[in-house]
């Protein structure tokens, strides 16, 4: 079993496998350009599941897999295979933008994905093109029935922004509520590389948006889970994840790992370390040392900003995998 400094449980591994996306998210990607990590610098598949058999073996019971966007990378499903593999009752998940699931979602439900969660954050094709900065919403919606139809549990995610797709919701989860996905929003979390363009709602604006059409109540938090649920009258449950409170943080049982082999211990907090060399040396010893030392040095919470109002964390999205 993993415990970190202040006593929490550790069972959950993200891990990335490419930092690069075929959106553009304007809350996720920067406007201006940038560059991507060379792709010999990353991981291989192997090596990666080097590192999460490593992370198995020490108590990590769930693994999703995550980017970028992961789909992009060739050949995901002899991953998800190696993981599924190696101990078949992980419960191994997904996050996807949905875009290439109409081809791959059956190969990956056949090599033992259990789940995906996808981002839909809005239902009309011109504002979901501005957010994505793409014409992507047909083949998003193409992507989850696919998902769905090979046996993969869906779950949505959101991010509400002002003036965006404030206004639609309520449709967003209707349309969830029909499928019968859950869906959590997502408040919008400061960072540098889209704070310029974005503006999110918090959970109190969110929640006075359903509550316009539903009556609701809140219940009590799933074990580790980020999102907040509520119920609505029918029985339908929904989240909201809310990073800027405090209790968000004291359930926290995940690590990330990057496609560059960067050991993360929490989104909003700069120290992280490499396990790339012990890997690639088979030195299992020392990744299980490097895996135990990130959780001793987990921060108690989010830190969103220094003293100087800076934030904390220089690093993307794209790049920690959310
Ligand atoms: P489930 O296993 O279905 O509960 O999924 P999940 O919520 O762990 O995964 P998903 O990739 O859907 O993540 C939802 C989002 O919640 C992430 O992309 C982040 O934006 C946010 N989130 C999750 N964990 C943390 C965290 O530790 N800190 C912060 N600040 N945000 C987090
Ligand atoms: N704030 C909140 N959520 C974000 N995501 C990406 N960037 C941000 C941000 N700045 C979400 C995506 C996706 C999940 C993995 O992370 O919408 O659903
Ligand atoms: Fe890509 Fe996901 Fe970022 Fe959107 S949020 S740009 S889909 S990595």
């Amino acid at each position: 079993m993993l415990i970190d400094g202040h006593g929490r449980k550790v069972d959950y591994l993200r891990v990335s496998v490419t930092e690069r996306c075929n959106f553009r998210c304007q809350y996720c990607m920067p406007e201006k350009p940038f560059s991507w990590v060379p792709r010999e610098n990353l991981l291989s598949y192997e090596d990666l599941f080097k590192f999460v058999k490593v992370s198995i073996d020490e108590g990590i019971r769930k693994v999703r897999i995550t980017g970028g966007e992961p789909l992009l990378r060739e050949g995901l499903e002899n991953f998800v295979k190696m993981i599924a593999d190696y101990k078949s009752d992980i419960d191994l998940a997904l996050t996807t933008n949905a875009y290439l699931l109409p081809k791959a979602a059956q190969k990956l439900a056949d090599a033992g994905l259990k789940r995906i969660n996808v981002s839909l954050d809005s239902l009309n094709d011109e504002v979901a093109a501005k957010i994505a900065q793409k014409d992507v919403l047909k083949t998003v919606l193409k992507g989850i029935q696919a998902a769905s139809d090979a046996g993969l549990k869906v779950k949505v995610n959101c991010v509400p922004m002002k003036g965006i797709n404030d206004g639609e919701l309520v449709e967003i989860m209707d349309f969830c509520k029909e499928k019968g996905y859950p869906i959590r929003y997502i408040e919008y979390m400061e960072n540098q590389h889209a704070k310029d363009t974005a503006m999110g709602l918090n959970s109190e604006e969110i929640q006075a948006i359903i509550r316009e059409k539903y009556n609701f109540k809140m219940i009590e938090r799933e074990g580790s889970s980020p999102s907040q649920n509520y119920q609505l009258e029918d029985g339908y449950v929904f989240g909201i994840i809310e990073p800027h409170k405090d209790d968000f943080c004291a359930t926290c049982n995940r690590i990330r790992l990057t496609a560059s082999g960067v050991l993360i211990p929490c989104l909003y907090f700069e120290d992280a370390q490499s396990i790339k060399e012990a890997i690639q040396s088979n030195d299992i010893d020392k990744a299980a040392a490097i895996l135990k030392d990130v959780l001793a040095n987990k921060p108690e919470k989010n830190k969103w900003a220094d003293e100087e109002g800076n934030e904390t964390s220089s690093r993307a999205f794209y790049e920690t995998g959310g």
